[in-house]
This record gives C-alpha cells, structure tokens and sequence, in this order.
C-alpha cells in the first residue's frame, strides 16, 4: 500500500490524515496517510526513505518546515522564497519541497471576499507559518505589514526573507485594518495579553487557529463589530494543493470535510 505521512513534533493534534484519508477514499486512490512525530536527528533518516519511495509523499509541520530544506534536492520559487517547506514529492529522481500554505491562505482569504489592497496588516507572531503569510499578503498589494512577535530579534530575522517589513515591540498596539494572530497562543485557550479595547469595528481578526473554532482573540475581535475568520480553510486548501501535487487531482471540499475538522 502506497504511504504518505505528516511529520512534525508535536503531531498528535494533527488533523492532516483525517482530511487526506478521507480524500483518498473519495478518489477511490488506495494508499494510507498517517501521523509521525520525529525528533530533529531523526528526519534525515525519514527524508531518506521517501527518497527511496518507501513513503511517497509528506507534509511537514511545526517545527521543520525549514530544516527539511537541508536534505532536499529542488525548491519551488515560493518555498523557495519564504525558506519554509510543508509539501514533498518525489519527482524524476529529485525530492521537491513545495509550500502549499501560500495557496492555503491565499484561497481563505477569496472565500471571505475580503480585498486586502492598500491594508495596513498587522502581524503577530513570527514561527513558522508567517512567512508563508507575508509572501501571500505582498501578492496582493497590501499597504503595509506589521509584525509584533515576543521575541523581537525572530521578527526582525524577517528582514533577510522581505523588505519593508515594519517591526514594532510586543505589547504595542499600533493602528490597523487586519490583525492575523500566527502565534500559538489560543490552541489551549490563552488569552493574548494586549488590550484590543480601543481598537474599534470593521477591521478583519484573523486566526490561524482553526481548534477552538473561535479562540479568546475571535471572540474579542467578534464582541468589538468586527469581521473575524479562523484558519480552518487555509489548513483545507493547504492540504488540498499537496493532494493535488502528489495525486494530480484536485479533491472535493464539502460540507462533510468542514465537519470533519470540528473537535475530536
Ligand atoms: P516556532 O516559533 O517554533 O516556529 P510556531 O508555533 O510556528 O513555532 O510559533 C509560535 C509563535 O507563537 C511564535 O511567534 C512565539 O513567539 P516567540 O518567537 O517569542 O517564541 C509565539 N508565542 C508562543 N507563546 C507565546 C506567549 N506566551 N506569548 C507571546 N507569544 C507567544
């Protein structure tokens, strides 16, 4: 049986095998998709065995989606161009690292029909799915991006990926049209330590958080008349495009998928 795998460490919360078992079903394609959790020494030996086809294709999560670039043979332009991998095929003799997050959030952000030209954006966070988002959020003419992270020094480490990044301290608030929260904080629902209450209505919250369905920061962007989105249809049509690069099919995104990604 033809396997594919999600790597990562955590990887239990993973809802990726749930989402691509389904789709093979669907498509009647027969091949397993699992959830394997590696510590930093162990991933070459896995890279390894999908450049041996032992396992077909992965996807790559929290926190290496920049390491695995070490041991790949290709880069798309845009893994490339973010340093952040979380789609890998094997392609004539060659292990190609993708990054299908882009696409993910691009497509999330049409479904809203939301335009996001001339917005200021205020990021917060800097891990590993930011540059993805600021590659995404430059596409489409944004005025402005704005990154507040903890640790200033890893915002600021942007700037080798992206120009004009603006950086400010963590716990400032400056003025904005979008807030995107690409931190952790809220999986487990904390609360993020700064205070919205001046920030007014008709901006767009953004969470990449998609479980709970809506964290403390929706919640609080929702109860002050704002337009508020959570992460879950950037994590579908992630895992939609990497469906599509390993199987060459475009998979359906119905109801039942959407219910599918509600909690365990
Ligand atoms: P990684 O940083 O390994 O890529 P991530 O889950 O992609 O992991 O990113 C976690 C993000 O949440 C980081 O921006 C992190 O801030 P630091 O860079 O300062 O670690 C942020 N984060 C996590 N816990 C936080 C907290 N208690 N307060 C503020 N930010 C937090």
């Amino acid at each position: 049986m033809k396997r594919y795998s999600v790597i990562g460490n955590p990887i239990n919360h993973s809802f990726s095998p749930k989402l691509q078992n389904y789709w093979l079903r669907m498509n009647k394609i027969e091949a397993t998709y699992d959830k394997i959790q590696l510590k930093e020494n162990e991933i070459k030996n896995f890279i390894d065995s999908v450049k041996e086809q032992k396992i077909i294709g992965c996807n790559v999560t929290v926190p290496y989606k920049k390491t695995v670039i070490n041991y790949l043979d290709k880069l798309s332009s845009e893994a490339e161009q973010t340093q952040s991998v979380n789609t890998i095929v094997f392609n004539r003799g060659n292990l190609v690292g993708h990054n299908t997050d882009i696409a993910g959030f691009n497509t999330a952000i049409k479904n809203l029909n939301y335009s996001m030209k001339n917005k200021k954006v205020l990021i917060l966070g800097a891990g590993g799915v930011v540059p993805s988002i600021i590659f995404a959020l430059k596409k489409m003419d944004v005025l402005e991006i704005i990154i507040s992270n903890r640790t200033k020094e890893k915002a600021k480490g942007l700037n080798t990926l992206f120009s004009d990044l603006n950086v400010v301290e963590w716990g400032h608030l400056p003025d904005f049209d979008v807030i995107i929260n690409a931190t952790s904080l809220g999986l487990n629902n904390e609360k993020i330590n700064l205070d919205f209450s001046k920030v007014g209505n008709n901006k767009l919250f953004y969470d990449v958080i998609y479980n709970p369905s809506e964290t403390n920061f929706l919640k609080t962007g929702r109860e002050l008349g704002n337009k508020t989105e959570n992460g879950k249809l950037m994590f579908i049509y992630q895992a939609f495009e990497a469906f599509k690069i390993w199987h060459n099919i475009e998979p359906e995104v119905n109801n039942e998928i959407l219910k599918l990604l509600e909690n365990d």
